[in-house]
């Protein structure tokens, strides 16, 4: 299939004409741009060939790397979510023991609609190339009205990984998607800024029991730990590709070095790490995670014995959950700017959103 050129996408309000749009788009095998509480998506029908092909190629996405399937919540009575997916031919709950298929199923209870994902043993329905040929299927039932309605109007589950060029920086608006992808695809419904702002929590829910934790996102890892009663394993055991774990990604393409600490603590030896790695550069970017951006600024610029430094801060007051909803956009907006050179205040510690934010921030700096 060769991608369609096209001059600009449409950045469309989500009016119900609208969605409706954009549903027959998806029905026809297109892709569309759709918000989601945690980034933009970037939508296929998740059970149609053709559209997968076309997500994979509109993004430069490596086939390996699979994909997310979104859901709607259900209209009227109530089924358990196990049974829900079941019945949508996603999950095949039958290498679930009762007690395993219950940790699932509270985990949905307690966190769908919202920032989670689970990873559950596939519907042979499920076409291989969502799943990059793994047996088990990665599932989210956002909580995003947009993106539910879009669900619900296309009459089908949709396949969406955020919606940036492979390895970049996620869209956090609508507009961040015209950046990444403008040239590319046709049509953007504009959601708004995403709530979250950084990708949902992927767990995997195994035939063994194990619940594990494969990328931290807008769940924090406490919460998980208290709906399955502790025992939550980090991280993957090497035999499942879980590409969201690559060591570089959600990259600015400038050049981003994680500081040590804040830049009022650095010590020289910091400093001459930073000096040379400025090189011959005019301006550099730096990401203040907290407290007074002017000032942080100010004492780098000094330390460095002067030198234009363009700073954003995640969030006066260092709340969390307000510094991932900017983290994206910050480093896109340095990215974006006459800065030559990126740095970042680390993370101060990895409770609640800090680590998925801690994550995303080693990624994006990996190149060093
Ligand atoms: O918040 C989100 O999850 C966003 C929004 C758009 O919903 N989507 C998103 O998709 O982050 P994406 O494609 O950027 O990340 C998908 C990741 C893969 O890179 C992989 O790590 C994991 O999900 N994944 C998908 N299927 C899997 C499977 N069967 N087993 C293990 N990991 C899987
Ligand atoms: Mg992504």
């Amino acid at each position: 299939m060769n991608l369609r050129v096209v001059t600009d996408a449409q950045i469309l309000d989500p009016t119900p004409e609208n969605i409706k749009i954009a549903a027959e788009h998806l029905k026809n095998g297109l892709v569309v741009g759709m918000p989601t509480e945690t980034v933009y998506g970037l939508a296929g029908d998740a059970l149609n060939e053709s559209a997968l092909t076309r997500i994979f190629k509109t993004k430069e996405r490596p086939t390996f790397d699979p994909l997310i399937v979104h859901v709607a919540p259900p209209e009227g009575r109530e089924l358990g979510f196990v049974e829900m997916l079941e019945r949508l031919n996603l999950v095949d709950p039958s290498p679930l023991s009762l007690p395993t298929r219950a940790k699932a199923e509270a985990l949905m209870q307690a966190f769908w609609p919202g920032p989670l994902t689970l990873v559950l043993p596939k519907h042979r329905d499920v076409p291989d190339l969502a799943t990059s040929g793994l047996p088990t299927v990665a599932v989210r039932m956002p909580r995003h009205p947009v993106a539910q309605a879009l669900i619900a109007a296309a009459g089908t589950p949709l396949a969406a990984p955020s919606a940036n060029r492979f390895g970049r920086i996620s869209p956090t608006s609508a507009e961040d998607v015209m950046e990444e992808l403008g040239q590319r695809i046709e049509l953007i419904l504009d959601g708004g800024p995403c709530e979250v702002g950084v990708e949902s929590t992927i767990v995997a829910v195994e035939a063994s029991g194990t619940v594990r934790l494969l990328r931290p996102g807008g769940i924090a890892r406490d919460a998980i730990e208290e709906v399955i009663g502790g025992g939550l394993v980090i991280g993957n055991d090497g035999a499942i590709a879980a590409p969201g774990m690559l060591a570089s990604h959600y990259a600015p393409r400038k050049k981003l070095h994680l500081l040590a600490g804040p830049v009022g603590k650095l010590g020289p030896s910091e400093i001459e790490k930073i000096r040379s790695a400025i090189g011959k550069s005019r301006a550099i970017g730096l990401l203040v995670f907290q407290g007074d951006v002017g000032a942080a600024a100010e004492s780098l610029r000094r330390a460095l014995g002067g030198m234009r430094v363009i700073a954003t801060a995640l969030s006066e007051d260092g709340d969390r959950e307000e510094a991932a909803r900017a983290l994206f956009g910050e480093l896109r907006a340095l990215d974006g700017s006459n800065a030559e050179v990126l740095f970042a205040e680390p993370c101060p510690d990895e409770q609640g959103l800090g680590y998925a934010i801690a994550d995303r921030l080693r990624k994006a700096s990996h190149a060093e």
